[in-house]
């Protein structure tokens, strides 16, 4: 990864290696929220993908951490003809090939014993009836009154129809629905859903879920800007002066050709993931971090986002190319994808936000499939203050400040700054701090999913997504959607068509 700008890199910028300024450390993980009450969990759609590479590995870690409910069981349903033993089967294959620690026989033996199977299809009421019935009998003998917790791990297509069925059986008293993004596949499905969901589900009882915003690296800009007066300072236009974010991916879209095809990378990154990460950056200080204070600030920072314009957008699909070294086939040689597929797996966008803060500052935003590093990254450009300065003739050429925040592969932040060459002559270079997790904290950090599945038991909404932010997100894209302009081919294993460096000047991307 990287370019020569990068300040992690070489001298060819003027920029030397990194040198590690925060001492390693090693500290115990906290978790500081109370116990969820006891209550069942029950995961539609639990033979998928989803359940098997993220929920069942994050539920079985909270199980280790000693996290879950007491009492507590998850109740996986679906049409696979499958018994309690199968899925059992199935979760401990999961967990094998997924989970962040490999399986411990106590701790396995235990959480195994909790989770069970129900077969059925998603609209036939007596389907409904049979799963309540299962339920109705494993709340008599664990005793979690009542409480469940419903998780949509389905296409969301099924999303309406799953609620409606969960509805026709009882009323939902304490229990509440966890629904998968995409939440709608525009502002009108989106409502759409919304209504539907509500007839038997209230908002409080609702959980949005984008998993970005359980990503502890994520949660750390905050921290980052708001714990932080020195950058809390500088965090506005008149010290930045454009930001760029980067979400790249090096897989094309797997078996989810069909899926890919009728959402693209604006519906399924730019949407949801990049316009969070862009709301974390921007937003106004919170009066409080849990619940309605955050997501209040952060919606008003989405009101202020001005709906992408169609030429502010650059779109592209992957050609054959070489990845990682590996050959792989173009986007439309791939499973159910149309031969002439005009779907985009690449997005950049120039986006704007109109509010005091943030007003004339350019942000660079982009996302891919099969890209040449696999990287999530944010680079802030601060202003450089230019003539008049005291060493405005030593600076000519030397890069000026810039922040980078990594979430992945190697979270961690670095802050380039300029110091004077050792010597007798004026010279000065841009040299760079860095701070790596994986370096300070001998830790590994929770899964976004673990942590998100913590607070839906709990009931803390905190970090899943409202409507009115859902919505908005739709209004901010659906220009582009509207118009979305030619397609530019790239090769696999770039990082995009070159057509997108028009969104760019004065300015570079970072990584090309
Ligand atoms: N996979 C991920 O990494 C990921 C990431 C973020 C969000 N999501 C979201 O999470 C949800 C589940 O994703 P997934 O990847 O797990 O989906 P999936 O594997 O395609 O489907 C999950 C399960 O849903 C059931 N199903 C019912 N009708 C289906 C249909 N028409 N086509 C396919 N499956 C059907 C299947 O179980 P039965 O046949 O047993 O009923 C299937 O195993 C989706 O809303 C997705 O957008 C997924």
């Amino acid at each position: 990864m990287g370019d020569s700008t990068d300040p992690g890199k070489g001298p060819a910028c003027g920029v030397r290696p990194a040198e590690i300024i925060c001492p390693p450390a090693r500290y115990p993980r906290g978790v500081s929220k109370a116990p969820p009450p006891p209550q069942l969990l029950v995961i539609f759609g639990a033979s998928g993908d989803l359940a098997r590479r993220k929920l069942l590995p994050a539920l079985y870690n909270l199980a280790h951490d000693g996290l879950l409910p007491t009492p507590f069981a998850v109740v996986g349903y679906g049409r696979k003809a499958w018994d309690d033993a199968n899925f059992r089967i199935h979760a401990r294959r999961a967990v094998e090939e997924f989970s962040r620690r490999r399986i411990d026989e106590v701790h396995w033996q235990r959480f195994a014993e909790g989770l069970f199977y129900v077969t059925g299809d998603y609209n036939t009421g007596v389907c409904y009836e049979t799963l309540d019935r299962r339920l109705g009998q494993l709340e008599s003998t664990l005793h979690t009154l009542g409480r469940r917790l419903y998780y949509c791990a389905t296409p969301s297509k099924l999303f309406a129809l799953i609620v409606e069925g969960i509805g026709a059986q009882r009323a939902t008293g304490p229990s509440r629905v966890v629904l998968e993004k995409p939440i709608g596949h525009d502002l009108a499905s989106a409502r759409s859903l919304d209504r539907a969901v509500r007839r038997t589900f209230s908002e409080p009882q609702i959980f949005r879920i984008d998993h970005y915003l359980g990503k502890d690296t994520l949660q750390n800009i905050l921290v980052f800007r708001f714990a932080n007066p020195l950058i809390e300072r500088i965090w506005s236009g008149e010290a930045i002066e454009h930001m760029q974010v980067t979400v790249a991916e090096t897989l094309g879209v797997e078996h989810r050709g069909g899926y890919y095809e009728t959402a693209g990378a604006m519906r399924d990154m730019v949407q949801s993931h990049l316009l969070q990460v862009l709301a974390y950056l921007t937003m106004e200080r919170p009066a409080r971090l849990g619940g309605a204070p955050l997501r209040d600030a952060k919606a008003a920072l989405l009101d202020a986002v001005r709906p992408f314009d169609p030429t502010d957008v650059v779109r592209g699909q992957y050609q054959w190319g070489v990845v990682e070294g590996h050959e792989v086939p173009g986007y439309r040689e791939e499973e159910d994808v149309a031969s002439d597929s005009s779907t985009e797996t690449y997005v950049a966008v120039r986006a704007w936000v109109d509010n005091d803060r943030w007003r004339g500052v350019p942000f660079l935003m982009r996302t891919g499939k099969r890209m040449a590093h696999r990287v999530t990254e944010v680079v802030v450009e601060l202003r450089d203050p230019g003539a008049g300065h005291l060493f405005a003739e030593a600076v000519a050429g030397v890069p000026c400040n810039r922040i980078m925040i990594q979430l992945q592969p190697d979270p961690g932040i670095s802050i380039a700054f300029r110091v004077k060459e050792p010597g007798l002559g004026p010279d000065m270079q841009t040299v760079p701090m860095r701070f790596s997790y994986g370096t300070a904290f001998a830790v590994e950090p929770p899964e976004a999913y673990e942590h998100l599945l913590l607070d839906a038991l709990a009931g803390d909404e905190t970090l899943f997504l409202r409507e009115d932010v859902v919505e908005r997100a739709w209004e901010i894209v659906a220009p582009a959607i509207r118009e979305p302009g030619a397609i530019h081919p790239y090769p696999a294993g770039t990082w995009g068509p070159s057509a997108a460096d028009q969104l760019t000047p004065p300015h570079k991307w970072h990584l090309r």
